[in-house]
């Protein structure tokens, strides 16, 4: 069960065998979030508490690593991710621009990742590491260097037909 519509309820199965996975091991947050979050997409509010009561651990104690690492995300992301890199050495070659690009074409405000009907995210990272192939856009993990608008709006196109 991904997007939108997440309910303890529909969940209950999986929430159940998470819990079996990880009863007596409450050090293993890490872990377990990442399990959730393979299993929904994200990490939906009502999963982390669900799984933090039964586990008898304080509910802030998830929600403290959730938040401190990137790799985590709390809110519904979109079918396809688009990773942007801003870092100084993207930024100099014009990562901006590129944002821009994308945000127009998926109708994206300033203050919205992902579209409405959950088809895309656009996430903005600093430094992805490859620097010297800057500008980079990741899309759906596969690493795009010297990125030009054009061909990255190309593939975006690709992934809008296989909708
Ligand atoms: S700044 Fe973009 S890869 Fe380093």
């Amino acid at each position: 069960m991904r997007g939108k519509d997440f309910s303890v309820e529909q969940a209950a199965g999986t929430l159940e065998s998470l819990y079996e996975k990880y009863r007596g091991e409450k050090g293993a947050v890490i872990p377990l979030l990442q399990d959730v979050q393979e299993e929904f997409g994200y990490l939906p509010e009502e999963a982390v508490n669900w799984i933090a009561d039964r586990l008898e651990v304080p509910r802030s104690f998830f929600f403290g690593v959730a938040t401190f690492y990137a790799q985590f995300h709390l809110a519904p992301r979109g079918k396809n991710i688009i990773t942007a890199c801003s870092g100084t050495a993207c930024h100099v070659k014009g990562s901006e621009r590129i944002i821009n690009f994308i945000k127009r074409d998926l109708g994206l405000t300033d203050k919205q990742e992902t579209t409405e009907d959950m088809g895309f995210t656009l996430e903005k990272v600093n430094c992805v590491g490859v620097c010297s192939i800057s500008p980079v856009v990741i899309i759906n993990k596969k690493v795009h260097g010297k990125a030009a608008p054009a061909k990255i709006l190309k593939e975006i196109k690709l992934l809008k037909k296989k909708k």
